[in-house]
């Protein structure tokens, strides 16, 4: 069974898949540009979420013809890695969440267009235990709850909105709850790493946002990152794949 993996900011350029085969395949949705690399004799197929030259942005995003295309390629499980920001003192930037819970409450998109069907939303307990795990085992620090706040994108978010929602979520970013929903109406297990690059707008009272800083911030974590995903990978093989 392959892994499937879908990245924006977090692991542009990254090495963990530098050798692999591009592909383009075709959904009903849309054509999606992927690669596929085999990393510790396990298949992974791995999306750049912004697509090959990084150019569409987060309100632009054909969700479901990325997660359709995991399904087409056979992939049962998906991990997403998302950059976000955080909406409490105590994450700091440069930390790694590996969220619980989401909340969504527009823009989320659906293949359940024509016929009545509601999922019930969640993330994959037994895949984030193994994210968890790997990161434990290598020593490396991760927040191991968090719920994440999807906004719409691209704009950041203003003092008021991160001010109302800073009670009920731990981080804000903008993909995340798309794809978990997404995948779980296609039946795909689907758990999450998220970046901290920045504090929200207003967290912290005198810093100003901006997205080079936290693309920038981003590549600092991408190391960490690549190694948990290996870590996860080398598991599947025995090891604590559940
Ligand atoms: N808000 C929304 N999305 C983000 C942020 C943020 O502060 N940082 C990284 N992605």
């Amino acid at each position: 069974m392959a892994l499937g993996i879908i990245s924006g900011t977090s692991l542009f350029g990254t090495k963990l898949v530098e050798a692999a085969k591009e592909r383009a395949v075709d959904t009903p949705y849309g054509t999606v540009y992927l690669r596929v690399a085999t990393v510790h004799s396990q298949e992974i197929i791995f999306i750049p979420r912004h697509g090959k030259d990084r150019t569409i942005p987060p309100h632009r995003m054909n969700y479901k013809a990325n997660i359709r295309a995991f399904k087409e390629l056979g992939v049962e499980e998906i991990i997403g890695v998302t950059s976000v920001g955080s909406l409490k003192h105590t994450i700091t930037p440069q930390s790694l969440v590996v969220p619980h819970d989401y909340i969504s409450l527009c823009s989320i998109p659906t293949f359940y267009d024509n016929e009545i069907v509601h999922v019930t939303p969640g993330l994959d307990e037994a895949l984030r235990k193994r994210i968890i795990g790997a990161a434990r085992s290598l020593g490396i620090e991760i927040v191991e709850r968090g719920v994440y706040f999807q906004t719409v994108g691209p704009r950041l978010e203003t003092r008021a909105e991160i001010n109302f929602i800073k009670d009920y979520a731990d981080v804000v970013g903008m993909n995340m709850a798309s794809e978990a929903t997404l995948a779980t109406e296609l039946g795909l297990r689907y758990a999450n790493i998220s970046t901290v690059d920045n504090y929200a707008h207003g967290i912290i009272a005198e810093e100003a946002l901006d997205y080079k800083a936290i693309v920038e911030a981003a590549s600092k974590s991408r190391e960490n990152v690549e190694k948990v995903l290996l870590k996860v990978i080398e598991g599947m093989g025995g090891g604590f794949h559940n």
